[in-house]
């Protein structure tokens, strides 16, 4: 994995393959379609034509979901949370699947489920669907039988595109948990369209990356009373004595997405887009390394999703939803004390260097706890780090205050509000994408009336998710409004 490959290309749409690194199958030409049903039952879905926009079940869409990536170390965490979601399906009984492309692996990882839950009834209960990104057929079949694909198989630079083809193309509504700007923006350019056409709610990015964020700002809008024009969020992670860490995929993702920053930027070219009116002062951008007031630590702009989807969040209410201001955003990370100063400039100095080459990409991707200084490995974080982790997004919020016309002066109101949850990547993700389905499934009268690709922001803003997420472990609170009648 160490060549910059493209990603695929918007006007051609071809996934580049050589990066589906560890393929298991003794003979990767061969199709590999296989489900725990009868083969009767498959042969019938292979016929079906779109069954649009519904979140009912039948027997040939059988699953209201299908965990696409079950036995990746994200996807683990899934399959438990969706076993403990299941009476909040439609009706009070959600019926999913889980896929990938070992069997054995997906097995194991119902039967742990059904060990960690005491729940032995997961192990035959739950299908088991195999389906491999570089064969179109097995997951065209994957997705007849799904009304909502969850894809934990990343990084989605290099799989994801075939999965949110088949998907719009079969008629099943897409979630993703990817935190990759350049891949969350082509999809959008290429699939757009089609996935209007037919129905197809494609919504990426319902991880930690980047719904917190999103909903985040819909969240302090609703509490500021009056017109709120800008917002800067703070994210700190703090962790327990054993420290905590990110599973390699995440690393990777990061390596390849700075490697092909420009692309991002020819890509952000060919939408078209038209300046976003900008309301109240203009935002002022912090530098690239300061100590912050406000958290008490040194920060950094945060160099994941957040931005890119916020603001693809704001423009599409502002363009479609016609919401008068759109929200100018800017989002910042903690790093902590200048002892953790030091070690981000050395390890950035380094990362930096090395993910221009093919070589240096190769180290990086060979050693991630070496060049990360321990925030990335390759067995992911233990049980106790999770445990031991959690987070806090802060957003500080201006804007004029009710009766003020937005228009005149300068913003007079302030506002801040937070989230807190447990550790994100591994705990707070499955939930997020497990509510994103949730509200999905019950609440479909409230998601855009028409197909498409989505951010969190744009699908979910007029539905109960942030109530969701906050009865499943994460806080939303408005700490301080000043300047407020
Ligand atoms: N938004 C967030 O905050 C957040 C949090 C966590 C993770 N993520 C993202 O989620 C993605 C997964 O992360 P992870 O740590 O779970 O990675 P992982 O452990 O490497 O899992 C990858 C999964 O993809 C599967 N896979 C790989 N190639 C495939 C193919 N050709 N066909 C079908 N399946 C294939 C793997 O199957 P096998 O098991 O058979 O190898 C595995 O199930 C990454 O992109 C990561 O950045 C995002």
């Amino acid at each position: 994995m160490n060549k910059l490959q493209p990603m695929f290309s918007v006007s051609t749409t071809i996934l580049s393959c050589k990066h589906a690194t560890g393929y298991t199958n003794s003979n990767p030409t061969r199709l590999v379609v296989e489900t725990t049903r009868p083969v009767s039952h498959i042969c019938q879905h292979s016929t079906l034509s779109l069954t649009m926009a519904t979140v009912t079940t039948s027997s040939r869409r059988p699953y209201h979901v299908v965990i696409f990536g079950a036995s990746g170390f994200t996807g683990q965490f899934v399959v438990e949370e969706v076993a403990k979601a299941i009476s909040e399906g439609p009706e009070g009984n959600l019926k999913w699947a889980v896929a990938g492309r070992s069997r054995r692996k997906l097995e194991n990882v119902l039967n742990h489920v059904a060990n960690t839950l005491d729940t032995p009834e997961l192990k035959c209960a739950v299908e088991v669907i195999v389906a491999d990104v570089r064969q179109p057929e097995s997951l065209a079949i994957m997705c007849k039988q799904a009304v909502i694909v969850l894809n934990c198989v990343g990084p989605y630079r290099f799989y994801g595109e075939p999965v949110v083809k088949a998907c719009v193309e079969n008629g099943a509504h897409y979630i993703d948990i990817c935190g990759e700007p350049q891949f969350l923006e082509a999809i959008q350019l290429v699939f757009d369209r089609k996935a209007r056409e037919n129905s197809v709610y494609v919504i990426g990015s319902c991880g930690f990356d980047s719904l917190p964020a999103d909903m985040g700002i819909l969240y302090t809008k609703e509490k500021f009373k009056g017109t709120l024009t800008a917002v800067e969020s703070f994210l700190t992670v703090s962790t327990g004595p054993e420290g905590g860490c990110g599973h390699d995929a995440t690393w990777q993702s990061a390596i390849f997405g700075f490697a092909d920053a420009a692309r991002l930027r020819s890509l952000r070219k060919q939408f078209k887009h038209k300046p976003l009116p900008e309301l109240g002062a203009k935002i002022k951008k912090r530098g690239a390394l300061f100590f912050c007031k406000e958290i008490g630590q040194y920060a950094v702009p945060f160099m994941g999703s957040d931005p890119s989807v916020v603001r693809r969040t704001q423009r599409y209410l502002c363009e479609e939803e016609e919401q008068q201001c759109p929200v100018q955003y800017c989002a910042y990370a903690g790093v902590g004390g200048v002892c953790s100063v030091l070690k981000l400039l050395f390890s950035g100095f380094f990362f930096w260097l090395l993910v221009k080459f093919s070589l240096g990409r190769h180290l990086l991707i060979k050693c991630p706890a070496f060049f990360s200084w321990g925030l990335f490995s390759k067995a992911g974080p233990t049980q106790k780090q999770m445990e031991g982790t959690s987070f806090r997004m802060t957003f500080y919020g201006e804007g004029y205050t009710k009766g003020r016309d937005p228009s005149q002066g300068m913003p007079d109101g302030r506002i801040t509000t937070e989230i807190r949850g447990a550790e994100p990547g591994y705990v707070v993700t499955p939930v997020v994408m497990v509510q994103a389905a949730m509200t999905f499934l019950n609440e479909l009268q409230s998601l855009p009336e028409r197909g498409g690709v989505f951010t969190p922001g744009a699908a979910f803003a007029r539905t109960s998710l942030i109530q969701r997420l906050q009865r499943h472990g994460l806080k939303f609170t408005a700490t301080n409004q000043q300047g407020a009648p």
